[in-house]
């Protein structure tokens, strides 16, 4: 029976839910893996992860649907991800196979957690892999666990009549450069001191520009972004040490083959928003947050939605992802995988 929670009203945080998946790597070898209660992790006090931040995450959602299946959004493409994240940090990768599987097999462990359908509630799911074993000089760790959970989740940003506000920071998000496209620990360490402050200034984000040059237009510390030009093509930035989103990816096509509009992938210089008709931060956690407004120094960018809260393009591209999501639209081909 599912669970009897406020979902219309959820955040986005953390519920205990009642297993999580566990697999440990040992001379060199990941084991079977398993389901587990307990919540708790233990660890060396010198393990890689505490010691030399060795551990990366990814993070996907799973629905009901319309006609009440449970599915979940494209996990093939976090497993990819992810193996890419630990070939960068010199972790052992996860299988990709094995990956998929144990993310179905923690949703089914906690299916009663996933919210029922017209919530605007999912079941987010938490994989994540950390080095366990013993360093001291700086080196990979040689014991990994990679563990799944999955906790409750409702919106990520809650944007006004006219969408959130961003700010670009006036230093770089100190991400060690170099590490590129990689989810990983470390790189959200280095973004909390900016986004503290943009918080307390009254932003849901800070918009980063690219570190070589602070002209182009690169992604926030939790989202990507798209912009809607006034001739409705649907842009998006071009960079290589932004995190590859899978929304993002998937509204591009979304924009492409559902809905007939352009698209370009490319270079976005900060200059040429002020052009654009609309914005809006994309992901799993975002899903598409609307932006309002973007203050740089001394310049502020306004968007108008109308006080209808999302640009018209973005509507459709909201609509039309969700529609895909909850089985009210036809997916493409291998993007739904249903919980049997
Ligand atoms: N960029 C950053 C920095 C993120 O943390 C996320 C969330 O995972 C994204 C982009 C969006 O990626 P995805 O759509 O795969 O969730
Ligand atoms: C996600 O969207 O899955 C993320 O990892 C973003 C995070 C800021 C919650």
């Amino acid at each position: 029976m599912v669970k009897d929670i406020d979902w219309a009203n959820l955040g986005f945080g953390y519920v205990k839910t009642d297993y999580r998946f566990v697999a440990n790597y040992k001379n060199g070898a990941w084991d079977e893996g398993q389901l587990s209660t307990d919540e708790k992790v233990v660890i060396n006090e010198c393990a890689g992860v505490l010691q030399y931040a060795q551990t990366c995450f990814e993070g996907m959602k799973a629905y009901r649907t319309v006609d009440n299946k449970v599915v979940c959004f494209r996990p093939d493409l976090n497993a990819k991800r992810m193996a890419d994240t630990a070939r960068r940090l010199v972790m052992p990768v996860f299988p990709e196979n094995r990956y998929v599987e144990a993310v179905l097999k923690t949703i089914k462990a906690n299916i009663d957690w996933v919210p029922p359908y017209g919530t605007g509630a999912a079941l987010y799911l938490r994989p994540y892999m950390f080095g366990s074993g013993i360093v001291i000089g700086v080196k990979p760790a040689q014991e990994f666990q990679f563990r799944i959970f999955a906790t409750p989740v409702g919106a990520y940003f809650k944007g006004g009549a006219n969408g959130v506000a961003l700010r670009v920071p006036d230093f770089d998000r100190a991400a060690p450069r170099g590490t590129g496209h990689v989810k990983a620990g470390l790189n959200y360490a280095m973004s909390l001191y900016p986004i503290q402050e943009a918080h307390e200034h009254g932003y849901a984000e800070n918009l980063y520009l690219d570190s070589a040059t602070r002209t182009y237009v690169e992604e926030t510390g939790g989202a990507n972004v798209i912009f809607i030009t006034k001739d409705n093509v649907v842009v998006t930035p071009k960079s290589n040490t932004i995190l590859p989103s899978v929304t993002r990816r998937s509204l591009m096509y979304v924009a492409e083959h559902y809905l007939g509009l352009k698209v370009e992938e490319r270079a976005i210089p900060f200059e040429e928003i002020s052009e654009f008709k609309e914005c809006a931060l994309c992901g799993t956690a975002a899903v598409l947050s609307p932006v309002g407004r973007i203050d740089n120094k001394e310049q502020t960018i306004e968007f108008d939605y109308n006080n209808k809260g999302i640009g018209e393009i973005s509507k459709k591209l909201y609509d039309t992802l969700l529609g895909i999501q909850m089985g009210l639209i036809e997916a493409p081909e291998g993007w739904i995988r249903e919980i049997e």
